[in-house]
């Protein structure tokens, strides 16, 4: 029976005021491996919850044979998943990336990347996290007419990501919740032209710019409640210079800098403006997206 493993990056949404729309992946990654069988379905390598048929990656995986006309048959999935669940890292956009690529490799590859990541977006309902998944870098996507149109911007090649990750789970449902539903036209035009300037920015490896650009109207402000010490950890991270942001829909902070010392900085003082344990994962670009590395 034919076997795939799937490599698919950690991807971090919005940065800042490119809500739904801006993406960046990420070198952490979840690898998950395909195996066709007789019948039935097994998943291993997750916690019981994740082992049933709306595991994201299985259901992903049936989408596309759908999308082919092609027979549902007995598969064994098994996850090895670095990317945190629950925490703005775009853990269920890899295990959907992964069930896409690897039912489209096992069945002779019939479908492009977009075509996959159509599918995709129709299941996640944003493609700001899939996009670079699938292509890596960053990516800005728009969706036009249901379909999600995505492009690679130049990113400069120093950028280091310091995710500061949470010991607390927060849904992307419950984050996308405390939203509103409308906004001013001031805050439509404050998010439109820091979004512009942060893709300049990083293209540069302007760090002042970003720190600057990197605000926004649409979601932070709405979502720092339901993250304990948000406007405790931001303002030190300003002191250091980083750019700050939320990850996606958190609860993940995110800093960007080139300062190879912010882990450092970050370490001594973090305990003191805050009581929730925060892991620190010193993260690079990723450039590359996902991608088959086994396959027998
Ligand atoms: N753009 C999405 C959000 C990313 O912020 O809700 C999380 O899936």
């Amino acid at each position: 029976m034919k076997r795939v493993t799937i490599r698919v990056p950690a991807t971090t949404a919005n940065l800042g005021p490119g809500f739904d729309a801006f993406g960046c992946a990420l070198s952490l990654y979840t690898d998950v491996t395909f195996e066709e069988t007789e019948w039935g379905l097994e998943i291993t390598g997750c916690d019981e919850a994740y082992t049933g048929p709306d595991n994201l990656a299985y259901v992903s995986y049936c989408a596309v044979l759908a999308s082919m006309n092609e027979e549902v048959r007995g598969l064994k999935i098994h996850i090895d998943a670095n990317i945190p669940i629950c925490r703005g890292l775009g853990s269920s956009a890899a295990l959907l990336v992964a069930g896409a690529m690897g039912a489209n490799v096992l069945r002779g590859n019939k479908l492009s990347t977009q075509g996959l990541l159509n599918i995709t977006n129709a299941m996640e309902g944003h493609p700001d996290n899939l996009a670079p998944a699938f292509y890596g870098g960053l990516t800005a996507s728009m969706v036009d007419n249901g379909l999600p149109v995505c492009v690679n911007f130049p990113l400069h090649p120093e950028w280091e990501f310091l995710a500061l990750v949470p010991d607390f789970h927060l849904s992307t449902e419950k984050a996308r919740a405390a939203l509103p539903n409308e906004y001013s036209r001031a805050d439509a035009v404050y998010n439109i032209a820091h979004g512009a300037l942060v893709l300049k920015a990083l293209e540069l490896g302007d760090e002042k710019l970003l720190r600057t650009a990197m605000q926004d109207r649409i979601h932070q402000n709405y979502r720092k409640k339901l993250i304990p010490d948000y406007e405790k950890i931001e303002g030190l991270v300003r002191t250091t210079g980083a750019a700050f942001c939320l990850s996606g829909a958190g609860p993940t902070l995110l800093c960007i800098t080139q300062d190879e010392r912010l882990e450092e900085k970050l370490a001594k003082k973090l305990d003191s403006v805050t009581t929730a344990k925060w892991q620190m994962i010193p993260l690079h670009i990723e450039f590359e997206g996902a991608r088959v590395i086994e396959s027998e």
